[in-house]
């Protein structure tokens, strides 16, 4: 007996196929209509957010992608939806529901601390890249008992020494600046931040090495948003198998540094020691691994940028540039030697609030995901079990309702503590906040300091368009300055 696909011909098996194919499409499609209008009659006609729809089964994903494609970048498919439909709004990505809200009142109610119902949640393929145990792909307990042990490595004396390093390279990279026609402020903060965490994290100085593991780093990140097909032309595999490099590299200084009787004062070997409470016992490699890659990734692109955008700001309001110079001045050491602590930042005040208006308005990180734990109403929507809710940190920024005329760079309108709850979510808040906050703050005064009582720069590309597939919005143009002594 021949089965019936091997009994007819070719021709006539594609047909065959296709027809299959088209009969689970047609199911598939009418199953996700039969489930969204059971949804809605279940639910006593409460109202759903508003929702541009898309295609069946794809949703908006092509237009998501399209949009990260564009030199608007990623945001600009939450801007526009959110222009249409308001404060809340309902799409689908990748399969799933995403619900985005953009006000001040659901920022609370989905990231408060005491807010149960609302868990982090990323995208499988990021956990892929990153690592299953990662303190960003983790939630709950486990999540608790890994940020508690982290976030007891950014004590005061590690800040104090990861700033006056960093310093000490801005201060180097500085000098050669004068000599050159164009500097691209992005690709110089890149490196700069990237070798700063380095030594913070694992003592890496040899800069062969930390080329190296630069540019591994560098495909990890530009796979996190690629579509996540494994084979090996894609961006995604590429990806992969740059992690498995970091890794190899990672692994090898762990065993290194267990042979090893002088051990360096770093991240990884208070990671690989006990810690102070009973329950910091010592991490697995494969924890410690995952997890100093994503301190790499987590503190040096969204710092880089941020730098970025703060040069371009201040090239546009000549007179704050002016006004930090002038104030700043006195705090230049006589001592070019001397490196700066964080006794000197904190005299800093103005400088603080422009590296907090540039945060606030370059959005570095422009939303945050969650996955609603149990059904639940946001700004009087019905939200289901497992849909995804986005607080939307930029249109919150930009909302002229929260932050008088938010389209001016202001500093000055971080006086005291005039900002209201919530209105201020650069760093995220509640029990996710990044833990590099007080790190990547000093790191964008110290670089700010320095540029200004050093330079005075001329913004040689004023474009303000974004790289494409970025994760963060970065400045296509890489933010060419040509500089001049003060
Ligand atoms: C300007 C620079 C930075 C910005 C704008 C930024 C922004 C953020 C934001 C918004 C979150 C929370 C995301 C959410 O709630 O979904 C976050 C989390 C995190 N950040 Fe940062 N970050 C910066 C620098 C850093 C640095 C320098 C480090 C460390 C070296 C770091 C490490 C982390 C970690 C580990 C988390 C995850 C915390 C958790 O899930 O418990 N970040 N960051």
């Amino acid at each position: 007996m021949f089965s019936l696909v091997s009994s007819i011909q070719p021709p006539m098996v594609l047909h065959f196929l296709l027809v299959l194919l088209g009969l689970y499409l047609l199911i598939k499609t009418v199953t996700v209509l039969l489930e969204f209008s059971w949804r809605l009659t279940s639910s006593n006609n409460e109202v759903l957010p508003p929702s541009s729809g898309g295609f069946p089964l794809i949703g908006e994903t092509l237009a998501f992608l399209a949009a990260n494609n564009s030199r608007e970048g990623l945001y600009d498919f939450v801007k526009t939806r959110r222009l249409r439909y308001g404060n809340c709004f309902r799409t689908r990505i990748f399969g799933e529901t995403h619900v985005f809200v953009s006000s001040t009142g659901s920022a609370k109610a989905v990231m408060a601390s005491d807010s149960v119902g609302f868990e982090k949640r990323y995208m499988r393929s990021i956990a892929e890249l990153l690592g299953e145990q990662s303190l960003l792909c983790m939630s709950g307990e486990l999540h608790d008992v890994l940020r508690h042990r982290l976030s007891g490595l950014f004590t005061a004396e590690s800040l104090g020494s990861t700033i006056k390093h960093f310093d000490a390279l801005v201060v180097e990279a500085l000098k050669e600046w004068k000599e050159r026609e164009a500097v691209f402020v992005l690709e110089e903060a890149m490196k700069i931040t990237f070798n700063a965490i380095c030594k913070m994290l694992i003592s890496k100085e040899r800069v062969e090495e930390l080329e190296k593991m630069r540019k591994d780093v560098a495909e990890v990140t530009e796979a996190m948003l690629a579509f996540p097909l494994k084979l090996p032309w894609t961006r995604f595999y590429r990806g992969l198998k740059a992690r498995k490099r970091v890794m190899d590299t990672l692994r090898n200084i762990i065993k290194f540094r267990r042979q090893r009787l002088d051990h360096p004062k770093d991240f990884l070997q208070s990671l690989l020691m006990k810690g102070e409470s009973p329950f910091d016992a010592p991490l697995t490699d494969a924890k410690i691994q995952d997890n100093i890659l994503t301190l790499i990734i987590a503190g040096q692109i969204t710092t880089a940028s941020a730098i970025a955008w703060m040069v371009k700001y201040l090239d546009e309001n000549q007179e704050i540039q002016e006004t930090v110079r002038a104030v700043n001045f006195p705090l230049k050491s006589k001592d070019p030697d001397t490196l700066l602590g964080l006794d000197v930042l904190s005299e800093m005040t103005f400088a603080s609030k422009i590296v907090k208006e540039t945060l606030r308005m370059a959005s570095i990180v422009s939303w945050f995901p969650r996955v609603a734990l149990r059904d639940c109403y946001i700004e009087g929507y019905r939200i289901m079990k497992g849909w995804i809710v986005n607080v939307d940190a930029r249109s919150i920024h930009w909302d002229p309702t929260v932050h008088d005329e938010p389209t001016k760079f202001h500093p000055l309108r971080f006086n005291e503590d005039s900002t209201k709850p919530y209105s201020f979510l650069a760093f995220g808040t509640g029990g996710r906040t990044c833990l590099g906050m007080n790190l990547a703050k000093a790191m964008l005064t110290v670089f700010l300091h320095r540029l200004v009582t050093t330079y005075r720069w001329e913004l040689i590309d004023k474009d303000s368009s974004l790289e494409k597939g970025a994760l963060f919005p970065r400045l296509r143009s890489g933010c060419p300055i040509h500089v001049t002594p003060t």
